[in-house]
């Protein structure tokens, strides 16, 4: 018996409760990184401490009102639907990768689920194979993986290679063992770093894995936020071996709508069978209301086209200035390419913060918080070492509702500048001031 049962045993009622037997997988792995510390940023706050909520990766942009339009339409709707996903959206859903990403696909390669984790879950339950992350890595990759019991191979990334996976350690690593069943995850635009990879780099990392037959499991949520709206797949370079990942989440800011999506290479149809198989047996289909309503948000429509632009523009923009600020003191950080987030290098201030008694970056985001009210995760939950200095700060703590609406005043010829950045988006400007000179004065 371990000691959370002991304390099980304490709660009234629970003495002749049956004894914990966790699934070994799952007993000790904590709760998702990136939801804990905003349970832990909503704590201070109820304490009164102000707190700069920069650890949740969420957009802060509200969903199109077109699409909230159709969901309200929706509402009513309330049969189950086909496992793999409404057609009409599926349909929808095929048309706007082949528009935006040259993705050549039908109705019959898309899987609807109730968001891309899910969908990333059931692929890691039905494929047996090693899964392999570069990091830093979005939190979740590994633990699904470790839940199910799979091999996880992490591939550590370099900032002056832009955080990117270089064909050459992909090659290093399937050498040593050529016919291995393996899932190799790409994200990008990159949580956490901002960071992309561009044709070239697609291209090469393309000609290993089709050398040594991997699936690729291309996770482009981000794409539809490329900055410079230069976003490329892989998926048209490497099509037998590419499963594309994305979804409402992010470019919709609709994380809590719960509408993720696979497409998938015409060969690997044994895959999607079989991950509708378990979605059968699990969650049956995705919410019908949801899935009506994001049929417009797939479909063609200036509206949308005209709340993309504002989105990047804005998000652009913060960046910019946030790498500006960081650029004046001694931290590394890369330009982001796409997204929200910021994954800056706080190695210079190393020996200034070993004299507080801060070595890993678990320390320093937890001093950070304390003594600043500034909320960012260390790159220990991407996959680091523990001793790496290194944190990721999303860029969304501000109302991106008001942002929008008052960028729509602004002519699309001209920056968004200074005074327009601390009028709507000054939370996380404000917060990265307090950072710098926080880091200054130590
Ligand atoms: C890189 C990346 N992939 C996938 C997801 C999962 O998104 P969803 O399950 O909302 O589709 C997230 C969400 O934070 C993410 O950042």
């Amino acid at each position: 018996m371990n000691s959370k049962s002991e304390n099980a045993k304490d709660v009234i009622g629970c003495d002749l409760a049956p004894d914990l037997q966790l699934n070994l997988n799952v007993r000790g792995l904590p709760p998702s990184a990136t939801l804990a510390i905003n349970e832990r940023s909503d704590q201070l706050a109820r304490q009164g401490v102000k707190v700069y909520k920069m650890g949740l990766g969420q957009s802060p942009f509200p969903v199109p009102e077109i699409i909230v339009d159709e969901l309200k339409r929706n509402a009513f709707q309330k049969d189950y639907l086909p496992v793999k996903g409404l057609l009409e959206l599926r349909r929808a859903v095929a048309g706007h990768h082949r528009r935006t990403f040259g993705i050549e696909c039908t109705e019959d390669d898309v899987l609807i689920g109730p968001g891309s984790k899910e969908l990333m879950f059931i692929l890691q339950l039905v494929y047996y194979g090693d899964i392999v992350i570069p990091t830093p890595a979005w939190v979740s990759y590994a633990p699904q993986a470790q839940i199910i019991g799979r091999q996880i191979r992490l591939l550590h990334t370099k900032a002056e290679n832009g955080w990117r996976l270089t064909p050459e350690q992909l090659d290093e690593l399937c050498r040593s063992d050529p016919s291995r069943p393996r899932i190799v995850v790409l994200n990008y635009p990159s949580n956490p770093t901002g960071t992309t990879y561009g044709l070239e780099e697609l291209r090469a990392i393309a000609e290993i894995a089709s050398r040594y037959r991997v699936i690729l499991l291309s996770d482009e949520i981000y794409g539809q936020l490329h900055h410079e709206d230069n976003h490329h797949s892989i998926v048209p370079i490497y099509p037998e071996g590419t499963i594309f990942s994305g979804g409402l989440s992010k470019w919709c800011g609709a994380g809590g709508w719960r509408l993720g999506l696979f497409v998938f290479p015409k060969c690997l149809r044994w895959l999607q069978d079989a991950m509708a198989v378990v979605a059968s047996e699990t969650f049956t289909a995705t919410s019908a209301p949801i899935q009506y309503a994001a049929i417009s948000a797939y479909q063609e429509s200036e509206e949308i086209d005209w709340y993309l632009y504002q989105v990047k523009r804005i998000l652009r923009s913060i960046g910019r200035k946030l790498v500006t600020l960081f650029n004046s003191t001694k931290v590394n950080v890369l330009s982001p390419h796409g997204a929200f987030y910021l994954f800056p290098d706080f190695k210079e201030y190393g020996e200034r913060l070993k004299c507080l008694g801060i070595t890993t970056s678990h320390e320093f985001c937890e001093h950070l918080l304390q003594e600043t009210g500034i909320a960012m995760l260390p790159g220990m939950d991407f996959g680091r070492a523990p001793e790496e200095l290194t944190a990721r700060l999303a860029y969304v703590n501000f109302d991106g509702k008001k942002a929008l609406e008052a960028a729509n005043q602004i002519p699309a010829s001209l920056f968004l500048d200074d005074n327009f950045l601390y009028s709507y988006c000054a939370g996380p400007i404000v917060a990265t001031e307090n950072l710098c000179r926080w880091l200054e004065s130590l």
